[in-house]
């Protein structure tokens, strides 16, 4: 099942000629790793989802490739060539394009870098929504998630910027899963944990046949049941390398409302899940007044419809 321009519901507006489309935290949800494949990578299964809050990518058609870097978190975004938005241009442009395609692209980083969220795949991801539309190009959402394969193992589940299940080493990814509205607080200890790290630091997994892709899932609840008897194999070694990942759970924990809390991917952001808005808004403010160092949002799972604008 594919659109035909690998529109997402994250992509949000087109003025004129300049094409503006969000890049969305991602979230996992559980996250089970299994065993270490020949290529390095490790086998993977997981339940990914959306937050509303993201980076932002406004694209300008230009004669070369640019990219600028504004926001709270710019200063930690790797610039030039080693970022992930212009290594995804320059490979979008020499797989569908005969003649050289430009872009002056902005990114607004507003989420933390190496922080579990996928901010970078997702980045990259916004940029193959974009210039797909940007250049005219016309390709699939399947053909851009074949290149996202290329980019970063998160990359394939952010161009969908949906939920999903994630299995192989992220290359597979289904969007045939539902969430309903869900109020999450999003928490990160202001550190970096570089991915390769944690994995390097990992002993024990579950394996990738604990858990079945999610049935109906309507409410909170029924997510919070299908989620009892999973995890996150990666905040164990996270915590090892960053203890304070500790102190962020057991604070999302401790709030009134909090039902679910859990690391989001690699670390060292974590995530608590919340059966009110008003209780999200709340303990945020809380967290982020106790820890002045850590970064806190309270922010939604939107349903599919809802967050297309901004
Ligand atoms: O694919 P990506 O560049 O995001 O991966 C970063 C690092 O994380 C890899 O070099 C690898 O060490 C580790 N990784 C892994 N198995 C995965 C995904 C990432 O071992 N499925």
């Amino acid at each position: 099942m594919s659109e035909p321009t690998g529109k997402s519901p994250a992509d949000a507006t087109i003025a004129g000629v300049r094409v503006t489309v969000r890049a969305p935290a991602k979230l996992n949800l559980f996250l089970h790793v299994g065993d270490k494949r020949p290529d390095g990578y490790h086998a993977l299964q997981s339940l990914v989802a959306f937050a509303e809050i993201g980076d932002v990518l406004s694209i300008a058609p230009a004669s070369e490739l640019s990219l600028t870097v504004t926001g709270a978190f710019a200063a930690q975004s790797p610039r030039g060539a080693g970022n992930l938005v212009l290594k995804a241009a320059r490979a979008l442009a020499e797989q569908y394009s005969r003649t050289p395609l430009g872009a002056a692209i902005a990114l607004e980083k507003n989420l933390p870098v190496a922080a579990g969220l996928g901010g970078g795949s997702a980045d990259a991801a916004a940029a193959l929504r974009a210039l797909n539309r940007l250049w005219a190009l016309e390709r699939s959402e399947d053909e851009l998630i074949e290149l996202a394969r290329t980019l970063g193992s998160d990359v394939p589940a952010c161009v969908l910027s949906r939920p999903c299940w994630m299995e192989g080493r992220g290359e597979h990814v289904s969007p045939t899963v539902s969430l309903p509205p869900l109020d999450l607080v999003l928490v990160n200890p202001g550190v970096l944990l570089p991915t390769e790290s944690v994995f390097a630091t990992l002993n024990a997994r579950t394996g990738t046949s604990a858990m079945e892709p999610p049935g109906r899932i309507e409410t909170l609840w029924d997510l919070v049941a299908y989620l009892e008897d999973s995890g996150n194999d990666l905040e164990s070694p996270a915590t090892h390398i960053q203890p304070d990942i500790d102190h962020v759970v057991e604070a999302l924990h401790n709030e009134p409302g909090c039902v679910f809390a859990l690391m989001s991917g690699s670390g060292a952001t974590c995530f608590g899940l919340f059966n009110d808005r008003e209780y999200a808004e709340g303990a945020a403010g809380r967290i982020a007044q106790d820890h002045p160092h850590w970064w806190v949002k309270a922010t939604r799972i939107a349903a599919p419809d809802v967050g297309t604008s901004r």
